[in-house]
């Protein structure tokens, strides 16, 4: 369910016009040529989500005249695509200068060679060995375009609590505890059980994830995986509403099946009903100790809970799409009384500023072990965004083997 947008290959395939070039050279190359904005395929656009744009075309390159091909491209595992590091002369020089209004370019990638596609390997294998290549590529599917398509989504849905929260309950749910296990591996995509179905996670598969389907369908799985673009998304949302640049690390693998979703919510996610105890019991299987459980609470400046979900109701703080350290100051300089919610959940709300604290935050302010980091981040940001960084980059690798810098 992750990847509900059609991918151009996909759906436009037949709709492809095609415009034969006047090569200069047809024996060294046979310049048919495909372009399709596949901007203009029906998306998912119920949501009013921005759109996100790429273009694919085809390439003819006849190895037969003994020229070299001229194209530098990355190899990376678990991608389905060849990016284009370097055009170095040869045939995709050549095909260039014959087609200059849709000459191949450094940042475009190869998706198809010779009816392969997916397998880079075998993709590699008929770069090398097959003597005419039939290309397929994409435009815009670089690093660089993903951040902007997010950074567009965020901006226009105002969506960055909701994404920060998938990020962090796609990677929550590990623990050292009862039944170790569990990473972020984006199973919530699957529908028909697992993570999906956990109360803790409600509104994310309903909300979150078709909030990311057109930006998933385009890059998801050729350039990254749904895990890595959970990650990348709420990073992306931090920055965008005030908060630290976050780095993000790649290489998380996806799900397959909902089966491969951790067998329960229960000691994995914490309850907004309950006390310092608890909070402990959840964050120390993680390897988070109270500095850690105090700065990760920091990201409840952001958001509100919503009755139909968890059954809470209120924003924490009175700029939910701000990041910075206005949940710690609300705790220590607000009045807040107990009340029940419509859907019967204990809280505690601010008549004043109509915000809210769950009992799981309340606790930050009754422990001592926890209200000293609550003084801390209260009276300094920069600490807070320092020791937040470092805790939430630890949350999201949770689980992960040999992540890498760059994508
Ligand atoms: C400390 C224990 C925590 C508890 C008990 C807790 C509980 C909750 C609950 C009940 C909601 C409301 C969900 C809804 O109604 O849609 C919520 C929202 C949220 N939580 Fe937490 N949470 C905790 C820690 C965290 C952490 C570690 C992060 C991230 C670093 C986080 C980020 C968020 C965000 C951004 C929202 C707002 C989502 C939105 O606006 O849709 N929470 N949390």
């Amino acid at each position: 369910m992750g990847n509900q947008a059609c991918s151009s290959e996909g759906c436009c395939a037949g709709d492809e016009g095609q415009v034969t070039s006047t090569a200069a050279d047809q024996s060294a190359l046979e310049a048919t040529q495909v372009l399709e904005d596949s901007s203009a395929c029906p998306r998912k656009d119920d949501l009013g989500l921005p759109t996100v744009h790429d273009k694919t075309y085809r390439v003819r390159l006849d190895k037969r005249s003994g020229e070299k091909l001229g194209l530098d491209v990355d190899f990376m595992e678990g991608r389905t695509i060849l990016p284009i590091m370097a055009l170095t002369g040869g045939l995709a020089e050549t095909w260039n200068k014959a087609n200059p209004l849709t000459p191949m370019q450094k940042g475009d990638s190869i998706v198809a060679v010779n009816g392969a596609s997916v397998d880079v390997v075998a993709m590699l294998d008929k770069c090398k060995n097959d003597s005419v290549l039939e290309l397929t590529l994409r435009t815009q599917l670089t690093y660089e375009h993903l951040v902007g398509d997010l950074e567009k989504l965020v901006n226009q849905k105002s969506c960055g609590p909701i994404l920060v929260r998938l990020s962090w309950h796609d990677a929550g749910v590990f623990s050292t505890g009862r039944n170790a296990g569990g990473c972020p591996n984006a199973a919530m995509r699957f529908s028909d059980g697992g993570e999906s179905k956990f109360g803790a996670n409600a509104g994310l598969p309903e909300v979150a994830i078709p909030l990311l389907s057109n930006i998933s369908g385009k890059y998801c799985p050729a350039l990254i995986s749904n895990a890595d673009l959970w990650a990348l998304a709420a990073n992306v949302s931090f920055r965008l509403m005030g908060g630290p640049d976050i780095i993000t690390r790649f290489g998380r693998a996806d799900a397959k099946l909902s089966t491969e979703s951790v067998p329960s919510q229960d000691n994995r996610l914490p309850d907004g009903d309950k006390g310092a105890d608890h909070l402990r019991q959840i964050f120390h299987p993680k390897g988070f100790q109270d500095k850690d459980i105090v700065a990760l609470s920091g990201a409840h400046a952001i958001g509100k809970c919503s009755l139909d979900r968890s059954g809470f109701d209120g924003a924490w703080t009175a700029e939910p799409n701000k990041f910075d350290n206005s949940y710690f100051k609300a705790l220590l300089e607000k009045s807040f009384s107990p009340e029940t919610t419509n859907k019967g959940k204990p809280q505690y709300r601010c008549a004043a500023s109509n915000t809210i604290m769950m009992e799981s935050d309340m606790a930050l302010i009754r422990d001592p072990g926890f209200k000293r980091w609550v003084d801390t981040y209260a009276a300094d940001q920069d600490a807070f965004f320092a020791d937040f960084s470092e805790s939430w980059a630890r949350v999201q690798e949770l689980g992960c083997d040999s992540l890498r810098d760059i994508l």
